[in-house]
Order: C-alpha cells, then structure tokens, then sequence
C-alpha cells in the first residue's frame, strides 16, 4: 500500500508539474538561445580585438617572448618581427660606449634579460642530437632547412658527435667537427663526417695549451668552403666565442651563414683577470651578442643551462650564466 499510494503520488505531481512547467520550458529554452547568440557574438568581436592588440610591437616590451606565442598569432608576429627594424629600446643591448661604464651585476642582469628573450619565430623547430648537453635546436622553416649537399660546422665536440650524427641522417649534410681539445688527430670519419684537431677563435694562434685555434674565414679558406654557405654554426666553445663572434663578422665569414647554434659563457670580471671563459670583461661579452643581432641574427629557441648555475655578486638570486641560443638571421 505504501509503495503503490507512493507511486500514485510521484505520478500526480509529476503530471501536474510538466502541466505546469510546459509553457515556461518553451520560454526557457527561447531564452538559453538568444543568450547563447549573444554570447557568441561578444566572444567574436572580443576575440578579434584581442588578436589585433597582441601583434602589436609595443606588447613585446611587456611580455616576454613565449606568452606572445599562441596558435592564432604565430604568423601575424612573426610578420610584424619581420618588417620592424628592431627591439624595443629597452630590450636593446647598450651601445659599448654605454657598456664600459656599467657596473657587473647591471651587465649580468643585462646578459639575463637579453639571453633568455624570443626575438623571432621559428614556426618549425626540431632537436637534432641528444636532449642534454650537446643537442641543439635547429629551425626547419621554409628558407632554414638545410638541404643536401648542406655545409655544417660543429665547433665542440668532447668526444660526443649525437649532433653531428643526427645532421647527417637528418638531413644529409656535410659535417665539419672542430675540437682542439680532443685526443684525435685530423681525419675524415665517414662519408660525410670529418675531424679537425683545431679550435676557433678570434686569431690564428697556437694557445697557452699548445691548442691550434683558427679563425672562421681561415678554415673556411683552408677547406675550399668559401663559395658554399653554411647551413647551421655549432659553436660550444667555453667562452671563446666572444672571441670569435667580432671577428667572424668583420671578416664577411659569417655573411652566408643562415643559422647559429651557440651555448653562450656569460664571465665574470674574475674569470676575465684570470684569464678564463675567453678572457674577456663582461662589458666586451655583451658587446659581441649585440655585435649578432646589429649583424641581423635573431634568437628563436633559448635554454638555460643548468650546469651553468650561480649567485651571481650583486644579485640576490641564483641564475644561469651557460645558455643555449638558436638563430637565425631572415633575409
Ligand atoms: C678518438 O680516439 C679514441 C682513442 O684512441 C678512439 O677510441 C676513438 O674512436 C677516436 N674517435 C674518433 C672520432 O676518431
Ligand atoms: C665553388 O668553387 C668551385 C671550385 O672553385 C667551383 O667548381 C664551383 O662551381 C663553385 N660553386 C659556386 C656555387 O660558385
């Protein structure tokens, strides 16, 4: 009797309810779809002005490089980077004038800003060689992708040739593999691999460790490479590459190098007086990266380097002074 009168009486007002309730659901389902048209239409509009104002340039000076990278927006920055002549003022390494009188922790916190900054996009970028130390982020967009018969040189090698491998079986390239500091002597290692016991830098020398350092346009004269371009610059040379990189452009050998691969060794004024990490002040390091991008270089993938860690004197925090930087340089 219970459960029958119970039943009776969900039926009873169940029936009465949808009575009841019926006019209203029509009214209610109306409403939900005219409020469901607004809503998409304000979402549109909102969306498209949201789109425009996050391409402008002015943006770049308040967001850093990866929160400016969505989907949508990819290619509209990457055309607005293109036709813009440079960074905003203060993203813009100083001039060396400006340089030598900064103190070291204002050049180190310069050194930060600037090295972990996205000046371009790469829409298309592949790791080539192993995930830790070694590998590098190479670009593979239209225009950067290198192609047989491509040109690499690979300068750092410490007895880890995973990029160099993984060039020729990407890409067919030709690999020239430079370290001074290496057992080996010179030699052809495969069909498209070879070693040289040589070391670049910013003179030809032989150095304090009876190491042969060359510069760029030097090996480029000696291999016969001065008429091909070189596809990607592999540069992991423990600071010397502030050496290298003034030279390089002063002597045209980096004209027709389409992208660079470069850990970077940001060096204390210690490091300078002791004569390591490339023997230069911090003021000069800074110079040579702005020397890159007055050159048309633009960063498109950068890591910090964990290896590289320190607190640096002046600055409360620890950051990292060894970086990875990718670049390419548009036409
Ligand atoms: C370098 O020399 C070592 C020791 O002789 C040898 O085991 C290694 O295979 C050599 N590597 C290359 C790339 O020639
Ligand atoms: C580069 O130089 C070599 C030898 O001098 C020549 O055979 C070749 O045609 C040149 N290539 C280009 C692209 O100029």
């Amino acid at each position: 009797m219970y459960i029958l009168s119970t039943v009776n009486l969900t039926v009873f007002i169940r029936s009465n309810i949808v009575e009841v309730m019926r006019p209203w659901k029509y009214q209610t389902v109306g409403l939900i779809f005219i409020i469901g048209v607004i809503l998409i239409l304000l979402f549109s509009i909102y969306g498209r002005t949201f789109d425009t104002r996050s391409v402008g340039v002015d943006d770049l000076s308040s967001k850093t490089g990866h929160e400016l990278i969505t989907q949508q927006n990819v290619h509209q920055i990457q055309q607005k980077i293109y036709a813009t002549s440079g960074l905003p003022e203060e993203y813009q390494i100083p001039s060396d004038e400006e340089l030598d009188k900064l103190d070291e922790p204002t050049l180190m916190k310069i050194y930060w800003k600037y090295i972990n900054m996205l000046q371009i996009l790469c829409k298309d970028v592949i790791r080539v060689g192993n995930l830790n130390d070694g590998g590098k982020e190479i670009c593979v967009d239209n225009g950067f992708k290198p192609q047989a018969p491509c040109l690499v040189y690979s300068f750092g090698i410490n007895n880890m040739f995973d990029f160099d491998n993984s060039i020729v079986n990407t890409f067919g390239c030709d690999v020239h593999c430079f370290d001074p500091s290496m057992k080996n002597e010179t030699r052809r290692l495969s069909e498209h691999v070879w070693f040289y016991k040589w070391g670049l830098g910013g003179r030809n020398h032989v150095n304090n460790k009876n190491w042969e350092i060359k510069t760029l346009d030097t090996i480029r004269k000696e291999l016969g490479h001065t008429n091909r371009s070189i596809d990607i610059l592999k540069i992991d040379i423990e600071g010397d590459e502030w050496n290298a990189i003034p030279q390089m452009i002063v002597s045209r050998a980096l004209n027709d190098v389409k992208q660079i691969s470069m850990e970077t060794h940001f060096a204390s004024e210690f490091a300078h007086t002791h004569n390591y990490w490339g023997g230069l002040p911090p003021n000069k390091q800074l110079s040579a990266l702005r020397q890159l991008y007055d050159f048309g270089f633009r960063t498109f993938m950068r890591e910090r380097n964990l290896w590289g860690k320190q607190k640096w004197p002046g600055l409360s925090v620890e950051i990292t002074n060894v970086n990875e930087v990718s670049m390419i340089k548009p036409v």
